[in-house]
């Protein structure tokens, strides 16, 4: 059996728990991430016949049958990911229709996955049916979107074409938008079920005055989205308050739909 710790998805989960603490996006135990995994890439490292404990999830999820999962401890550090990857992160199985969380590796000191488990698990089914090589679930609280949610109109198409005309790049990224929810308690069944409806048409989905989700097909692209979507906020902070004197049109956005075949999210460019 090859060490789990020197597995590429491993090692790429710590990098990237890394770099977002490193971009202030995941303060104290803010943020969580989930990572699909294929029987064959965990057979490599563990023997999956040995489940060290069964969690029960709270929810159900029968799309999700049998699937693995790499998922970020409730209350753990992103800043201690490296330190210590057997206590902040843990390597489960979905059984029983996703209702037990069958622990393979991980949570060494007794934890478990995180408290945003449900709209993790809810968001990775809604993904699949969209994109089947969507693997990524990225929770985090980076500073500009949650200061945005603040100051700009919740409406997900101004909000959208806000991100937008904050950097030419952005609708190339993004072109299916950004979708916004309100607030609403976090952890629970209810916001998790929000979050996986909002995932059918955008893989960015603001939680207002909290922080924002982003989906993908692997860690690397997931962070990349949520990092545009982020220094777009960035930039509508640094000039909301000041006129403005030049801006990116909707002829400029049809042009770059044309140049990097890309389709804006219907409606939402004139
Ligand atoms: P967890 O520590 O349970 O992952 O919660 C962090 C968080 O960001 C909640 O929204
Ligand atoms: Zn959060």
């Amino acid at each position: 059996m090859k060490n789990i710790l020197e597995a590429p998805f491993m090692v790429e989960m710590i990098r990237t728990t890394t770099n977002m603490y490193n971009h202030g996006w995941d303060e104290r135990n803010g943020g969580n991430i989930s990572l699909l995994l294929d029987e064959c890439q965990v057979k490599e490292y563990l023997d999956i016949d040995k489940i060290l404990r069964s969690i029960p999830t709270g929810f159900s999820a029968p799309e999700l049958e049998g699937k693995y999962f790499l998922v970020t401890g409730t209350g753990k550090y992103f800043k201690n990911v490296q330190y210590a990857p057997d206590v902040n992160l843990g390597l489960v199985r979905l059984t029983d229709g996703g209702e037990t969380a069958e622990l393979l590796w991980g949570y060494t000191d007794g934890g478990k996955f995180t408290s945003e488990f449900p709209a993790h698990m809810m968001s990775h089914v809604a993904r699949l049916k969209v994109n089947p090589e969507n693997r990524v679930v990225m929770h985090c609280h980076p500073a500009n979107l949650l200061a945005m949610t603040y100051v700009h109109t919740l409406d997900e198409r101004e909000f959208t074409r806000t991100l937008w005309q904050m950097c030419t790049e952005c609708i190339v990224v993004f072109p299916d938008g950004v979708n916004v929810l309100p607030w609403m308690l976090c952890g629970t069944n209810e916001i998790g079920e929000a979050t996986a409806e909002k995932m059918l048409t955008a893989r960015l989905v603001v939680w207002s005055l909290h922080g924002i989700y982003g989906a993908g097909k692997d860690l690397d692209e997931t962070f990349g989205l949520i990092e545009t979507a982020e220094k777009a906020a960035e930039i509508y902070m640094k000039i909301a308050h000041l006129p403005r004197v030049n801006t990116i049109t909707d002829d400029m956005m049809h042009q770059l739909e044309q140049r990097f075949g890309v389709k804006a999210r219907d409606s939402y460019l004139s």
